[in-house]
Order: C-alpha cells, then structure tokens, then sequence
C-alpha cells in the first residue's frame, strides 16, 4: 500500500522548502510514496527582504514562543499519515513564528499525536537550540520523534554572519566582494541530501523507525558545531531578558517598543561581530582541551 508523507513547513525565501524536496523528493520519484505538503500561511504575511527595525521586531515573540496567526490547517486531519515531517528553520534561536503557531493550531495534535516525526531543519548554523524547543513541541502534541537532519550554510560563520544579513535585508544571496560566498544552503549541500531519502524510505516501507535516528546521525544529517551549541545556551538567556524587555514596551507593531528594539540592534550588533568571534575563538582552544565531554554534549544533541 502507498505510504504517505505529511510534511508541514513555512519558508519565506523557499529554502526550506527547496530542503524538503531536496530529501524527500526521491522517495516520490522512486518509490510507492506520496508526500503531502502543509504551508504555513500566516495571516499578515512577513514581506521579504526585510526592513531591519520588522527583523529585530520578531526577536521578543519568537524568543519567547508567543505565534503569530496562521490561516487554519487545511489537510485532511483524518488522513492515515504513516510518518509526518516538520520543517523548521530558527528564528533568534528559536522556532519560527509561523511554525511555532501550528502547534498552537488544534490540528496540531490531531495530525501528531503517537505518529513518528522526523524534523528537518534549514538554517544558517544556530539550530541547536530552536530544534530542542521544537521537540519540546513535538512531544507536547503527542508526536514521537524518530530523528533529525539540520542542513546549515557551510561558510566560515564569520562570512555568513555577513551574507545573512545582507540576503534578509537586500534579498541578494550572490557571491560579492571576492570573500563572501553566496549565503544559504548551497546547492552542493541539497544534492547530497538526497542521500537520506532511502534511510527515510526502508523505514516508512517497514514501518520500523526505531533505526532511524542512528542511521542519519552516520549519514552525518546532524553536524553539531560544539562551541556554537555552546554559544546559543547564553545568548538564548540573553535573548531572553532583551525580549521581556522589548515586550513591556507592547505588543508587535506597538510604536512604543521602537526605542529598546533599536538598543536591542546596537547589542546584537557589537555581539555578532565583536565579541562573539573572540569568544568562539576561546572555546574552541578550550574544547580542545575537553574533548571527552564535548563528544558527549554532541552525543546527546544527536539524540533528541
Ligand atoms: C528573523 C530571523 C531570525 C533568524 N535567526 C536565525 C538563527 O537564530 N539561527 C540561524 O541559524 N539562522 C537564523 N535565521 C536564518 C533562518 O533560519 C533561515 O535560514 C532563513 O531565514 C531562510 O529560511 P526560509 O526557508 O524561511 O526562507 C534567521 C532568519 C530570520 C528571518
């Protein structure tokens, strides 16, 4: 019998989707599997590329998982999917808005509950934290994670901390400058994804997922950049205080918070090219000094 995929996802560029089919795309083509595609529409659509002060405004909501509105699920919630798939890409460390509002939609646990559920990430290289909030989210809905696949853009993360920005604000993802590759999941990266598509489909074809996890840890579908994950445990705290902050101010879109939103950018700025770049570089000499519990902490990322 036909095994059926559901794969939820938003993408405001179409990275993430270009992920999904990137993966999933084969198992249609080659064998007897149908995938069903959710997307997420919020109400008051996100304009791409962004203004700055709108790109700064999410942090608060996002950091402190408040959703944005979506419109209603439409797929079929009595509709026997034999694995769903949820696509998510970070927003400040954090699952994004839209995404973190299906969860908030009652279909949610309809769709989920005691089905197995593989998330499939697509982000610059911050993941780590916004993927345990969403399996947070996951187990809440009655879903039952069976593994995981983080693509990343590859690129040095200082050159990356400038191509996102520049791709988020101007829309231009090209190469520059001689030193700055194009920003995103490159196009190499999403052709070697489709090596998990038969790991994916001997699963669904035998119904048995518990292999599957481990599987795509060795097809290296989970690269944990250690001082990174490191990294985002404080910043996310940080994140935390700025968003409790911004947020007594008023709600999204309230003018008042304008002000701590544009403190909240000189903050991030004097952090992302300043002071995280020494500190990256101290943990990585100090990890290297630790390495026995450093392949542990990877250990246990890879296994949520
Ligand atoms: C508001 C915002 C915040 C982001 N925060 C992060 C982050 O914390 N970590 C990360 O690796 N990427 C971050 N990104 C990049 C996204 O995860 C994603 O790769 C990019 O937005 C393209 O996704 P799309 O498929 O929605 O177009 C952020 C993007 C946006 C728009």
């Amino acid at each position: 019998m036909k095994k059926k995929i559901l794969a939820v996802y938003f993408s405001q560029t179409g990275q993430l989707r270009n992920v999904v089919d990137a993966i999933v795309g084969p198992l249609s083509a080659e064998n007897d599997v149908e995938v069903v595609y959710e997307e997420l529409k919020p109400k008051k659509a996100f304009p791409f590329p962004w203004q700055l002060d709108r790109f700064l405004g999410v942090m608060p909501e996002s950091v402190l998982g408040i959703p944005c509105e979506i419109e209603p699920v439409s797929v079929d919630q009595d509709e026997p999917f034999d694995l769903i798939l949820i696509a998510y890409q970070p927003w400040y460390l954090s699952p994004s808005l839209p995404l973190r509002a299906f969860f908030s939609d009652p279909a949610a646990p309809k769709l989920l509950s005691g089905k197995p559920v593989l998330t499939v990430g697509g982000s610059r290289n911050m993941w780590v934290r916004a993927h345990q909030d969403l399996i947070g989210l996951v187990n809440e809905a009655g879903g039952r994670p069976v593994g995981n696949i983080s693509l990343c853009d590859t690129a040095p993360n200082m050159l990356s901390a400038v191509t996102i920005v520049r791709w988020m604000m101007t829309g231009k993802r090209d190469r520059f400058l001689w030193i700055f590759p194009p920003a995103g999941i490159s196009e190499a990266e999403l052709r070697r994804a489709s090596r998990f598509a038969p790991l994916i489909g001997s699963s669904l074809l035998s119904g048995r997922f518990d292999g599957l996890r481990q599987d795509l840890i060795n097809a290296q579908a989970v690269k944990v950049n250690p001082e990174l994950a490191i990294l985002e445990e404080r910043i996310k705290f940080v994140f935390r205080l700025w968003a409790r902050f911004i947020r007594a101010k008023g709600a999204p879109g309230d003018p008042a918070r304008l002000g701590r939103i544009r403190f909240f950018k000189c903050y991030l700025i004097f952090m992302l090219y300043l002071v995280f770049p020494v500190v990256n570089l101290s943990l990585k000499t100090f990890n290297a000094f630790r390495r026995g519990s450093i392949q542990k902490r990877i250990a246990e990322i890879q296994a949520r």
